[in-house]
């Protein structure tokens, strides 16, 4: 029995959609963004379901996991806190932000809070470079960061 669920295969059959019926390996970044966002990182098992859904060696879907840092091959917090430490978010605060989220959640960069609600990363460009320092958690953008906002923003999540 294959570990995706009815609803993650409907979503990814309608990326599947897109392509030639032999080219089904050209949805695997949507298929692995539709894994993801079910159940919040991507496990080897869940890997190796993609490749058979996709009907690709599984080494292939290996390759592609890996290569992109947006894809989660390990467990991660229920919120993941993408803090971009690139140049204009560098030089408008990043690291003062890093280093407030750090004390708040009592954990470092790279690290996931012990109830498992929080993971905190640096990441390159979010190409929103205008409205630095930013990060991103789940899906959201927040921008322009300082240390009220980001204690507002964790409130909410808290
Ligand atoms: S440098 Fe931070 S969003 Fe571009």
């Amino acid at each position: 029995m294959s570990l995706l669920s009815t609803e993650i295969c409907t979503e990814i059959d309608r990326w599947l959609e897109k392509y030639p019926p032999n080219q089904k390996q050209s949805a695997v970044i949507s298929a692995l963004h539709t894994v993801q966002n079910y159940h919040g990182w991507i496990s080897r098992e869940l890997l190796d379901a993609v490749a058979e859904y996709l009907e690709m060696p599984n080494i292939a879907v290996y390759e592609v996991a890996s290569f992109y840092s947006m894809f989660d091959l390990k467990e991660v917090g229920r919120y993941k806190i993408n803090i971009c430490t690139n140049i204009s978010c560098l030089l408008s605060g990043a690291e003062e932000m890093v280093e407030y989220i750090e004390k708040r959640l009592g954990i470092r960069v790279g690290q996931t809070t012990a109830d498992g609600k929080f993971t905190l990363r640096s990441v390159e460009c979010l190409a929103a470079c205008v409205s630095a320092p930013v990060c991103e958690i789940n899906r959201d953008y927040h921008e322009r960061l300082t240390p009220d906002k980001i204690d507002a923003i964790l409130k909410e999540l808290e």
